[in-house]
């Protein structure tokens, strides 16, 4: 047996996906579950409105923030290193940089290859046959001499071509200057959510594998003020490592870092013994070369996560490919339902929105919004606990799409605990005004502070016109 394998059968914790995740500009093609008349608020909601712990806006299953912004400190060495460059010469390559990381696509794997060569080659052959001018002789000579160099031409042009990214020295101020804001952003965005959810989870030790800048640092830092006591970066670039403990160092190189034992090395511990609170592959399964080179890595972070294992990717489908291939390979247990993005609706990305504001003013990401100094970009993350699950645990539906709220109606369309996705318009006559005014303050990532009523099966079950509440 593969020692992947392996890993997949003797694997006895039980595992639970606290989130998954999606594109604001993606169109729906699917049929949502009708769930209207199913959904009723949570009686925990108008307990707690009642004795004053939250109000509507700030809902328990508020979970998105409106936007998220760097430390000032860090901001304030970044500017400082940055000046090590031109401003021009170091703006134009960060947006290169960025534009590029985002249309990165995974390394295409032999067997995508191989598919793609049988095609080819067979429209290549097909062509040949189609001239009536030649004996088959002929046919035989020509497809000898012209089909091998031919099909390397047309492959060359069709498929991706991978390459790792060197980070040296001017390419990791690129990557500060035009990357941080948002990987900051959105390890917060993740990180605040684990918080909000398990609010006993105090994390002591953190690994994180293709650390770059150390973001996690910063971000958990910020998330569990003075709770973490080892912070273990992993980064095969020097150049990154010397960076971002500089960047802890408030820019001089005789300064103490600002946290305390942050270690950078070049390779994962060595000892499968250690494991860590928190592990964190942020951006970096992107960087592995090959399929296997990415399960094993996966491997290797679950046996060293102690409590909870942390995947973020860009929201783009080549960010949600690489998430849904970690949700499936770490995720063989039967609590556990499939995506229902992967299994009906391929094709369109679960990824989530992030808000930060870009290091540059007017910096150019490709395909992002720009709403005044702030851009807003997705992410697509995938965070696995380890230990028994929590019965107490909400069993609430996450809003993955954008809210479009309506006069008298929320329509949501969201992802149940049971795996669907489901459509639901939320009305005060029909849900009561806790529910619906809850679910006009929530948004796109939120989870709705609702239950459901029991065998909810089909779209069959509830064909109720979005409209017809419109008159209330
Ligand atoms: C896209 S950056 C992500 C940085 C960081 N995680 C963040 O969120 O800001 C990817 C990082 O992975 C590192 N990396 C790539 N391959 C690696 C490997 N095999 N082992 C360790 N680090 C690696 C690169 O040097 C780079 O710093």
């Amino acid at each position: 047996m593969s020692s992947l394998n392996k890993f997949r059968y003797n694997r006895i914790l039980i595992i639970r996906c606290l989130h998954f995740t999606e594109k604001s500009s993606v169109v729906c093609r699917f049929q949502h579950v009708k769930v209207n008349h199913w959904v009723y608020a949570d009686p925990r909601l108008k307990e707690g409105l009642e004795s004053g712990v939250f109000k509507h806006k700030n809902h328990p299953g508020i979970m998105q923030l409106k936007k998220c912004y760097l430390p000032e400190h860090l901001e304030e060495t970044m500017y400082m290193l940055a000046e090590k460059y031109p401003e021009d010469q170091l703006k134009t390559a960060a947006q290169k940089l960025y534009n590029y990381l985002w249309s990165r696509h995974l390394p295409p794997s032999d067997a995508s290859i191989q598919t793609k060569a049988v095609v080819l080659e067979s429209k290549l052959t097909k062509k040949i046959d189609n001239v009536e001018s030649l004996t088959s002789e002929d046919k035989k000579q020509l497809a000898d001499r012209t089909v091998d160099t031919e099909l390397l031409k047309k492959l060359k042009r069709i498929v991706y071509h991978w390459q790792p990214i060197k980070y040296d020295v001017f390419r990791c101020f690129q990557y500060m200057t035009g990357r941080v804001p948002y990987d900051y952003s959105c390890l917060y965005r993740v990180l605040n959510e684990i918080k909000m959810r398990d609010s006993n989870f105090m994390p002591k030790t953190l690994l994180d594998f293709g650390s770059g800048l150390a973001t996690s640092v910063w971000a958990a830092n910020a998330i569990w003020n003075g709770s973490l006591h080892e912070h273990y970066c992993v980064d095969k670039s020097m150049d990154m490592n010397v960076l971002a403990q500089l960047l802890l160092q408030e820019g001089d190189e005789d300064k103490p870092m600002c946290y305390n034992h942050v270690y950078f090395r070049r390779f994962m511990p060595q000892s499968s013994k250690n494991q860590y609170d928190l592990v964190i592959s942020a951006f970096s399964l992107m960087e592995l070369a090959t399929q296997t080179d990415r399960l094993e890595l996966l491997m290797s972070l679950w046996k060293k996560t102690e409590k909870y294992l942390i995947i973020l990717e860009n929201g783009t489908n080549a960010g949600f490919d690489a998430i849904s291939e970690a949700r499936h390979f770490i995720l063989q247990c039967p609590h556990d339902l499939p995506c229902p993005r992967v299994t009906t609706d391929k094709g369109t990305p679960c990824n989530f929105k992030i808000t930060f504001k870009p290091f540059y003013k007017d910096f150019c990401h490709h395909g992002h919004r720009v709403k005044g100094e702030n851009v807003e970009a997705t992410f697509a993350y995938l965070v696995l606990k380890k230990g028994i699950r929590n019965s107490d645990e909400q069993p609430w539906s996450r809003i993955v799409r954008e809210v479009h709220r309506h006069s008298k109606k929320v329509p949501l369309n969201t992802c149940s605990p049971e795996g669907h996705l489901e459509h639901t318009v939320i009305t005060r006559k029909r849900h009561g005004a806790d529910l619906y005014m809850c679910a006009r303050k929530s948004n796109w990532g939120d989870l709705l502070p609702a239950l459901k009523r029991d065998s909810l099966l089909s779209s069959d079950n509830d064909e109720d016109d979005d409209d017809d509440v419109d008159s209330e």
